[in-house]
């Protein structure tokens, strides 16, 4: 049993961190995905926890290990996410870093789905999955700090303070993903901060000294009275 909380500046804290990519099954043997590391969602609630909060980590499959000192529920789908992310309110924070799925297949099929020679390939029908981040910005049980992430590949700035004010959020990490920039799957990453009182750009770092600055922004931000 390992310890979850312990002491420092975020003692007695509760913190929510979604991480990873969900899988949306297709039938029992193929799934459709982000792309997904988990390096920075994980990187993020291990920082937390360096800070002695109390972290629940909601994490789609990864390979990654998981961080010490942080309860960690795993889950496959996005409705799965969204469920663990509701039952682990209340909270002081929550950082949603996963990528998830915008859609799921619409009717999964209970059979693996054999190729039909001769015939056209099958067609995929989608639904829309929940939107995690934007459920709990504007939930009852609303955290005091919501954080989330913009995955961008263009218009970086516009579209992520377009999700700050879309999804209640207080911030906004907004990061250029474009395949040239080497940011998926690597270990370093560069983010805007997007915040209701303006943006401000962070150096390129490793995916853990975004996490550790974050961190200290959200113990700020909760002392602050
Ligand atoms: N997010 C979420 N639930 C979803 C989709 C996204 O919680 N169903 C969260 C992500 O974890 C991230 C933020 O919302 O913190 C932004 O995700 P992103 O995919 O960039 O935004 P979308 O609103 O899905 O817009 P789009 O993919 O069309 O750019
Ligand atoms: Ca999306």
């Amino acid at each position: 049993e390992t310890r979850i909380g312990g002491s420092g500046p975020l003692s007695g804290r509760k913190a929510i961190v979604t991480s990873g990519p969900t899988h949306e099954p297709i039938d029992p043997v193929r799934y459709i995905a982000n792309r997904s590391s988990g390096k920075q969602g994980h990187a993020i609630a291990a920082a937390l926890a360096r800070l002695g909060a109390d972290v629940t980590l909601i994490s789609g499959p990864v390979t990654i290990a998981d961080p010490a000192g942080v309860r960690v529920v795993r889950i496959e789908r996005a409705e799965e996410m969204r469920d663990a992310v509701l039952s682990a309110l209340p909270a002081d924070v929550a950082v949603m870093v996963a990528a998830v799925a915008d859609w799921r297949v619409a009717s999964t099929a209970g059979n693996k789905i054999k190729k039909r020679p001769g015939e056209a390939p099958p067609s995929l029908r989608l639904a829309e999955n929940p939107d995690i981040l934007k459920t709990v910005g504007h939930h009852a049980s609303r955290p005091r700090l919501v954080i989330g992430f913009a995955a961008e590949t263009e218009n970086v700035s516009e579209n992520g303070r377009a999700k700050l004010e879309k999804k209640g959020a207080d911030y906004i990490l907004a990061n250029d993903v474009s395949p040239e920039t080497g940011i998926m799957g690597g270990d370093r990453n560069r983010v805007k901060l997007i915040g209701r009182d303006g943006t401000e750009d962070w150096p390129e770092m490793g995916k853990d000294d975004v996490a550790e600055k974050l961190a200290a922004l959200i113990e700020k931000k909760l002392s602050a009275q």
